[in-house]
Parts: C-alpha cells; structure tokens; sequence
C-alpha cells in the first residue's frame, strides 16, 4: 500500500466557544480534542502528520510535542486555506492523504482504517466521510445526483432550502489522492456567503475536472460530530465518557453507576476492580485489579496497586500500595506514598508523605514531609507541624514506633524505632529508639474544688 499522510486542521480560534481557550485545546474526558485526534493516528500506519496550527499555535505545539510536524497558518481563511499551509511538506510527495479536522476529536481508527481501505478499493481522486444526521444544522451537506454519485459538498451558509433539508453531512474527514489534493486546492476561491477558502469545493472542483470523487458513509454517525460550542462539547464528552466506560466494562471492570462514573481517556484498570457511584478517575491514574473505589473517589494522576480500597476521598499525584485502606474522608495531596496494608482512615490529610508497610493513620492527622516507618500507629489526631513560617521541615518516624493521640511533632524532628510518643505531647527534640517522649505539664488535681465553682441551678 502507498504512504499515508495526515493533516490535521487545528489553527481556528473556536469563535463559537466564546472562550480564552483555543477551540481545539478544550479537553474531552480530560485529553485535548487535537490531541484525541492525534492519538487515534498514532495507532494507524501514518508516515508524517501535519498540524496545521494557527490561533494558540504555541499552545498546540507544547500539547502535541514532537509527535508531529506544523505548518502555520497565519490568517484563517479557511480550510481550503488551512490545508494548503502543509503543501510545502506534503505536496512532493506519493500517496494518500487523510485530512481531518482538529475538532471530531470521537473519531475511531477503526472507521478511518475502513476510510482509507474504501478509498485504495474504488481508486477515487477523493473519498468523502460522510453521516447521515438527525439534525444535519451546521454542517455541509453532500450533494447528489440522481444516480447517487457525489457532485459537491454544500456549506449550511451557502445552501438552499432545498439542500439544507439534506440529512447526509460532511464530517470533515477525507482521503485523497496526494497529487490531486494539492492540484486542486489551487483553484478553490473564496466566492462564497464566509469570504472563505474551503476544503470543501475541492471535491466539487476534482469531480468537475473528471475524477473519481466518492463518499463512505460512517456506520456510526455519533462518532463523526464536529464541536463548534459547549452545547457540542458537552454531546462529546458524553459520547467518550460512555465509550470509556464500556470499554472498562468489557477488560472486566464492573461499574455499579456508569452515569455517574467518569474515567479520563488515558486511565488504566485492572480487572475484578468494582467502580461505585460518583468516582473520578483523572489524568495517568492506573488503578490495579480487585480494587473497589468509591462512593466518591476522586483520584489524579494516582497509581494504584491490587486490592486498594479507596471510599469518599481526595487524592492527587500519589502512589496507593497492595491492600492499602484510604477514607471515608481522606485528602492525599502530592507526593505521598501509601504502603501496603496501610490504613489511612478518616480525616487525614497527606501531602509529601511516606507511609511504610501495615502502619495505620486512622483518624483526624496531619502528616506532611514525613516519612513514617513500618507498623507505626499514628494517633488520633497527630499533626507533624512542618511549617516554621519560612520553611517547611521533615518528620521521620521509624518502624513500630506509637504515637500517641493529639500530639505535635515539631520539624525537623525524628521519633526512633520502637518509641512511644505519650498522647497530648508537643515533641520539639528528637525521641531515641525504645525511649517514651512526653512532653505536656503534669496533671494537679485539687479535690473539693468542684464545690467553689458556680454551676447553674445550684
Ligand atoms: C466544517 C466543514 C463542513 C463540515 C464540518 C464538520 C468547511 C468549509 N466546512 O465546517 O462542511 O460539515 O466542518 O465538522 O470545511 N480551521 C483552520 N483554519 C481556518 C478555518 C478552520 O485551521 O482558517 C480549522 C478549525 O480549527 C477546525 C476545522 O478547521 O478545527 C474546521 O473549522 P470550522 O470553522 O469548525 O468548520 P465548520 O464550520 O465546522
Ligand atoms: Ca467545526
């Protein structure tokens, strides 16, 4: 098969969107609509791929990297005018050309593999994706002839009464012949209702001039919709969200509320894990198998080993260990690292902090920049108090070592193996190994005293 090329239209502002962000930077399930689009090539047998990047061009290259080359647009005139910006990398070139748009970011492999095969078998100067749509509003409409071959797409500013009520819609995805492609777009004007030079007359223009122009209708037309407003966006991300969501639910993961259940595109779970009710799961979070998350788990960027029990918490950029225990209502900020067998119970917060194997913070503790041995017992409500004003300062506690309720460790400071803090302590020095620190005024009491007290009904 000859070479395949893509390009990808990516340099519009969104105008549609009315927002400071670039249209095609508006995240769906979590990931950049031109980088969905991206992706999707990524697992195709694309030789170059081509973003042509415009309005927020800076921001579109540090999204995508290196992964592709960019041709820049400086005035938006167009997708014709889009398109052309990648000649000077493309046009030399033999083979076929996908063009695709920056903003359908559902678009599957499989139906662009299905595309491309279409497009080889009928030896067409161009193939068209085409949709058959419900409310076609908004999009070009294919135009046919009696016999049913394509004539011309349409755009809905330039169309008549008569081809508005078309339902079958450009999707904005085509294949083309290399040469022909660029051959073409030299003749496309922009004497039209936008002023503007579209991708679209090229398949009129190829078939005036005696090609082979046909369309693929995609099976799926849900798969094909462009986002131009949040109206749209919000349709995609429901669409993603559930297509995720069944894809989990195919590798083995069971989701009690898929509505209510919501996994970024790059998330990984394990099988036999059970999802329950409003849990999140953002960014590289990768999650183990025979996991139960949520109600209301809400994790970024966390990695989370096997058997993990997670339940109406908080937690960002952290590591969860084998059969570690997290929540009800636990806040793991940056940096912490839970261990096996760990329990991190109610109204803890963690941030930068190493739990060691089987230790238990179980309720109400601050525990930052520590690091906590194996089999420590944290009590209830211990804070290591890490922060002088200017500085924040480490607390180390080492393995089996008891810290007693309601005490304050004072960083830089370290509690040996084996130690006991004594409950209500503020420790400010060092505790060694096997040593009891206590650190709170000796209780006095002063028997009778009660009496000398006024008390109400007395
Ligand atoms: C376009 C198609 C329409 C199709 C629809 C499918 C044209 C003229 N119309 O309309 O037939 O049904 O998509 O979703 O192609 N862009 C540039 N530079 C420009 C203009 C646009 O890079 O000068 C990029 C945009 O960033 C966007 C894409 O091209 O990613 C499509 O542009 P948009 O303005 O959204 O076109 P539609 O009106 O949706
Ligand atoms: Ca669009």
């Amino acid at each position: 098969m000859s070479n395949i090329y893509a390009v990808i239209l990516a340099a519009g502002q969104g105008t549609r969107m009315k927002s400071k962000l670039y249209k095609v930077l508006h995240p769906v399930c979590g990931k950049p609509m031109v980088q969905h689009v991206v992706d999707t090539l990524a697992s195709m047998q694309v030789h170059d791929s081509v973003v042509v990047v415009g309005h927020g061009a800076d921001l579109v290259r540090q999204t995508l990297g290196e992964r592709v080359q960019y041709a820049f647009q400086d005035k938006q005139l167009g997708t014709g005018h889009a398109t052309k910006q990648a000649a000077p990398i493309l046009s030399e070139k033999e083979g076929t050309t996908l063009l695709l748009y920056g903003d359908v970011p559902l678009l599957s492999a499989e139906t662009l593999t299905s595309l491309l095969s279409y497009h080889h078998g009928q030896e067409a100067a161009v193939t068209v994706l085409t949709a058959t749509m419900e409310d076609p509003t908004g999009y070009g409409r294919i135009v046919r002839s009696e016999a049913g071959e394509v004539l011309r797409i349409v755009e809905q500013k330039d169309a008549s009464a008569e081809e508005r009520a078309i339902q079958e819609i450009n999707t904005g995805i085509y294949c083309f012949d290399n040469a022909k492609l660029w051959n073409a777009l030299e003749q496309v004007t922009n004497n039209n209702a936008q002023g503007e030079y579209y991708i679209t007359d090229v398949v009129g223009i190829l078939r005036e001039a005696g090609e082979k122009v046909t369309a693929f209708v995609a099976a799926d037309p849900d798969e094909t919709m462009g986002v131009n407003d949040r109206v749209q966006l919000s349709m995609a991300e429901a669409y993603m969200r559930k297509r995720i969501n069944e894809k989990h639910m195919r590798n083995g993961v069971t989701i009690i509320d898929p509505a209510s259940t919501y996994i970024e595109a790059d998330v990984v779970i394990g099988n036999d894990t059970v999802l329950q009710p409003n849990t999140i799961l953002r960014g590289t979070t990768a999650i183990g198998s025979d996991c139960v998350l949520g109600p209301q788990a809400d994790l970024t960027n966390v990695t989370v080993a096997d058997g993990v029990k997670i339940q109406y918490s908080v937690l960002t950029d952290s590591a969860v260990e084998q059969s570690a225990t997290v929540g009800p209502f636990a806040y793991v900020r940056p940096d912490s690292h839970i261990g096996p067998n760990v329990k991190i119970g109610d109204f803890v917060e963690l941030k930068n902090a190493k739990i060691g194997q089987g230790s238990k913070v179980p309720h109400l503790s601050y525990i930052g920049d520590a690091e906590i041995g194996e089999n420590v017992n944290i009590g209830c409500g211990t804070i290591s108090v890490n922060y002088d004003g200017a500085k924040k300062h480490k607390t180390i506690v080492g393995d089996n070592a008891f810290i007693g309720c309601n005490s304050n460790l004072v960083a830089p400071v370290e509690i040996g193996k084996n130690a006991y803090v004594a409950a209500g302590s503020t420790i400010t020095k060092n505790v060694p190994e096997d040593a009891l620190g206590i650190a709170r005024e000796r209780q006095e009491n002063k028997l009778g005293y009660a009496a000398r007290l006024p008390r109400k009904g007395k």
